[in-house]
């Protein structure tokens, strides 16, 4: 396994690849890797074949952090993320310094964003609104380096693998977009590099995300018609509020397909659910007629 850290480099490789005719898979992460992202390192795999050639990218990505958020003190082990992939057979890491990806200085700042303008407003999108911003750009620069034929996602991050599969439509990227399911930890909870930050105590009322989403299931598959979407905000709300260490941002109910909020919500329905426990805040969704994923 090689670790890239130039992005020449890393463009040459790639171009090198295509010539030999090989098939590229790209799994992009910011690193501090677990179980979530080890399993698109396989599907990845799985796709390309022994032939092929799959790189994850690390790489905490400033543009999609704002200023308050916690980009300085996201956690960082270059060399344990290193150890995972090669288990994990993967040929190349690309781990890109910040000057390396955004040149600064007089003659070379930069200056150029893409920017999905539809199904990047709501849910992460209102509660961040630079946030997607930062991801297409980065994702988009990746897909220029790697030159890929397919990207893994994971569908923990629901609404930015919808974004990117739009900025590939509407873009003309050659690259098909993979959703990968979420890994969860036996008590439900979804694997997250955040959760270092967690406390023991706050890991524990964390779980209150899954718990959510559980209960968001059972009240839509005891109910014969479907619900007002109010209804279960407040339901929810109250669950999580439950939790002395946890504060909603944002719980909503939507269209999977389109992302269109729900006013009644059945089991065609789909949500997702942003948390703070204590600093941190969590993300998780899921689709209401699910077996559990
Ligand atoms: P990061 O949070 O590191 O996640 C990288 C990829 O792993 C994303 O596609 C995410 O959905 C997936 N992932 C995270 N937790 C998972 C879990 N428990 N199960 C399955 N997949 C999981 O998402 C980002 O980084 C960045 O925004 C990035 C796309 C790399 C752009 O900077």
């Amino acid at each position: 396994m090689r670790i890239v850290v130039s992005v020449k480099d890393m463009q040459r490789r790639a171009q090198a690849w295509k010539r030999e005719g090989r098939r590229i898979a790209l799994v992009p992460t910011m690193g501090y890797l677990h179980r979530g992202h080890m399993s698109l390192a396989l599907r990845a795999r799985r796709r390309v074949g022994r032939d092929g050639m799959v790189v994850l990218s690390i790489y905490v990505n400033p543009t999609q952090f704002a200023p308050t958020e916690d980009l300085a003190k996201y956690p960082r082990d270059l060399e344990r993320d290193c150890k995972l992939c090669r288990e994990a057979g993967v040929d190349v890491v690309f781990a890109p310094t910040n000057p390396e990806m955004y040149p600064s200085g007089a003659a070379r700042d930069y200056s150029t964003y893409v920017v999905e303008e539809q199904l990047s407003q709501s849910m992460e999108g209102a509660s961040r609104p630079t946030h997607f911003r930062g991801v297409t750009t980065v994702v988009a620069k990746l897909f220029n380096l790697v030159l890929p034929n397919l990207a893994v996602f994971g569908s923990k991050d629901f609404q930015q693998a919808a974004v990117v599969k739009r900025m590939c439509a509407d873009l003309n990227f050659p690259v098909e977009i993979v959703v990968s399911p979420t890994v969860r930890e036996t008590d439900g909870m979804a694997m997250s590099s955040r959760n270092k930050f967690l406390s023991p105590e706050e890991r524990n009322q964390a779980t209150v995300l899954w718990r959510a989403i559980e209960l968001a299931r059972q009240l839509v598959r005891d109910t014969p018609s479907p619900i007002p979407a109010g209804r279960l905000v407040q339901r929810l709300q109250a669950l999580i509020e439950s939790e002395p260490a946890a504060r909603l941002d944002y719980v909503a109910f939507f269209d999977p397909n389109t992302l269109e909020p729900l006013k009644r919500v059945g089991p065609g329905g789909h949500l997702a659910l942003a948390v703070y426990i204590g600093r941190t805040r969590l993300i998780d969704n899921g689709g209401l007629a699910d077996a559990p994923g």
